[in-house]
């Protein structure tokens, strides 16, 4: 196996960096990592994917959704490829990251950024939502940790608690979902959910890494008339 560094950068966070992962057994992958810690990579990427695809499964009409952590950006191109999606933000709190994707660093990053339906907001997602106007968004996904137990900055944690998802309840409309992404069960998440939303709902999805099953969870909650 050999790592070539494709682009770093710092900022108040830490170290982000950008590299090429070779191994004769396996395709080329461009890896993310944010201080030393594994992000993600190109290689496997259907729970990126299953994050929107299974959300926008949720909502009858997602016209205005917010993907919080571009990352490389599968998310989002998921939610592009349903064709009632009308306005997608995607909050990325790495200006680095953005630049990257828009400027090639990242091969599939121009295209995906083009589609005039998307608007960069370079900003930390808690405060992107704490400034959106009310019943703003039809679905909101949040995919910015490896999970609630497994932060990539440690100031994250104020997106598991109460006060962020009353924020995400207010800015989302009536029949509108919240998604959160996890590497593992977070049934506190589910149960702090449940006392924001009145419901909530763990989906497993199923993948095979690098030989090894392994099993992620959405964390679901709807607007309904009773929230
Ligand atoms: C796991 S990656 C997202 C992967 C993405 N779903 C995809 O398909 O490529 C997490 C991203 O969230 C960003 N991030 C971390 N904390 C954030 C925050 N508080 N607000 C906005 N973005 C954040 C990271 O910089 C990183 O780009």
């Amino acid at each position: 196996m050999e790592y070539v560094e494709i682009a770093r950068s710092e900022s108040d966070r830490g170290e982000l960096v950008l590299r090429e992962r070779r191994d004769e057994n396996a395709p080329t992958a461009i890896e993310l990592r944010a201080n030393g810690l594994f992000v993600m990579d190109t290689l496997e990427v259907s729970t990126e994917r299953a994050l929107a695809s299974a959300a926008l499964g949720l909502v009858e009409a997602p016209r205005a959704v917010v993907v919080g952590g571009l990352g490389l950006g599968f998310t989002m191109h998921e939610v592009l490829a349903d064709h009632r999606v009308e306005k997608c933000a995607v909050v990325e709190i790495e200006q680095a990251l953005v630049d990257w994707m828009r400027a090639g660093t990242v091969p599939h990053g121009p295209a995906l950024l083009a589609d005039e339906r998307v608007t960069v907001v370079v900003a930390d997602i808690a405060v992107a939502l704490a400034e959106a106007p009310r019943a703003s968004y039809d679905l909101i996904l949040l995919d910015v940790d490896n999970g609630p137990d497994n932060l990539v900055h440690d100031t994250n944690a104020v997106l598991y608690e109460e006060l962020f998802l009353e924020t995400a309840r207010r800015v989302l409309r009536p029949g509108g979902v919240l998604a959160v992404w996890s590497a593992n069960p977070a049934h506190e998440l589910e149960h702090t959910m449940a006392t924001v939303f009145g419901n909530a709902e763990a989906i497993g999805h199923d993948v095979l890494l690098q030989d090894r099953d392994e099993r992620f969870w959405l964390y679901v909650a709807r607007v309904t008339s009773e929230t």
